[in-house]
């Protein structure tokens, strides 16, 4: 059996609580001797600042090249507001996905038969959605140069942040785009705001090119960045997958991730490009919820991102995609049975904390195993 090396890094608020529950579910995976793991852990965010005075050491930073795959779990918090902008605790998750050169992020928005109620959205819209916002994440605005402010002398100051994309960024990003599409329902639509931005002409440019090179039996079509976001709460069923920059990305997957009921629900998977040599693709899986630091250290967090994170992981990191299927379906069967945590609850449900949901995931995961 092949030992997988985890790099747990917990990070802030309710980042070490969900992480508690993960860890139950590999210890799960160990005692039944399904998958052998090498856990270790470090610090990230606002618990690195603290320890360190950096949002991650250079020590944990080698840790996570040399994983095979790190479990993050959410950083940041008001008691970090006023330190370094450098050295704030989202610097550190910025380095990770930058210098481990993660380009792909999947953010899956798929809404529980049993939560299709909790979605702000009327039932019949959101019911049995299914869709997937990939996001580009190394590039754009939110690590072009120059990126400053500068005081221009005369009691104002100018702040200045660089949108910029090349062409490989655009091309590799679309291509893992109409790849996943191919496993879903083989529909992609392209978002960008070519009306007022040269990198979005270039992208929609790009994207079309990279679609006529080899994939133009996945269905493309493309939309305003604006426009999407008005369609994916009028209509969201339309969409299969969405594939956007880096700024579009962060906005429209929160976005999507309301229309599922909570934040607390959607996983992601940030994948860097595949190794020439092993196949092997570097890669973070995280929830897309914060540290939501109101509720930290109370056991009151939803930990089924965080847990729906790790299966990504074993879908797209190990190759056992039926383990994961089957970790989902635990999650499934564990809100059938009326199982919610405060931010999902609802009339004649049972309200449950953090480890009494982690409780009722592993027991479903028992019956299937
Ligand atoms: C996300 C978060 C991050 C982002 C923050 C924490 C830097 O909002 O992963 O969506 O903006 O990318
Ligand atoms: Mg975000």
């Amino acid at each position: 059996m092949a030992t997988y090396k985890l790099f747990l890094l917990p990070g802030d608020g309710i980042g070490p609580e969900v992480m508690g529950q993960v860890r139950r579910v590999i210890q799960w995976f160990q005692d039944k001797g399904v998958a052998s793991f090498e856990l270790d852990e470090g610090l990230v965010g606002g618990a690195a600042y603290d320890a360190h005075g950096e949002s991650i050491s250079e020590d944990d930073m080698k840790k996570a090249m040399a994983a095979d795959a790190i479990i993050f779990g959410a950083v940041g918090g008001p008691k970090w507001d006023g330190i370094p902008y450098d050295k704030r605790p989202e610097a550190g998750l910025l380095r990770l996905r930058k210098d481990l050169a993660l380009y792909a992020n999947l953010r899956p928005a798929i809404v529980y038969p049993a939560l299709a109620d909790a979605s702000s959205l009327k039932k019949e819209l959101v019911e049995g959605l299914d869709i997937l916002i990939l996001r580009e994440l190394t590039g754009g605005v939110y690590f072009g140069e120059p990126k400053e402010i500068t005081d221009l002398g005369n009691g104002q100051q100018r702040a200045v942040d660089t949108q910029v994309y090349e062409t490989y960024e655009i091309d590799r990003i679309a291509r893992v785009a109409f790849e996943l599409a191919r496993t879903r329902d083989n529909r992609v639509c392209s978002m960008e705001k070519r009306n007022v931005m040269k990198s979005g002409l270039l992208w929609n440019q790009v994207v079309t090119a990279t679609h006529k090179d080899g994939y133009q039996d996945v269905e493309l079509s493309h939309m305003l960045a604006d426009a999407g976001g008005m369609q994916l709460v009028r209509n969201p069923k339309q969409f299969d997958v969405i594939v956007t920059d880096n700024l579009f990305g962060d906005i429209l997957s929160d976005v999507a991730a309301m229309l599922t009921g909570s934040l607390g629900m959607l996983p992601s998977a940030s994948l860097g490009a595949a190794d020439e040599k092993t196949g092997v693709r570097k890669a973070l899986y995280e929830p897309v919820h914060g540290s939501a630091p109101d509720i930290a250290g109370k056991g009151l967090a939803n930990p089924i991102a965080m847990i729906a994170s790790f299966a990504m992981c074993l879908r797209y990191s190990f190759g056992m995609g039926e383990w994961a299927g089957k970790v989902e379906t635990a999650i499934a069967n564990a809100l059938d049975k009326g199982y919610r945590t405060g931010d999902i609850m609802q009339p004649g449900m049972k309200q449950v904390g953090t480890v009494e949901m982690g409780d009722a995931i592993l027991a479903e995961l028992e019956t299937l195993a």
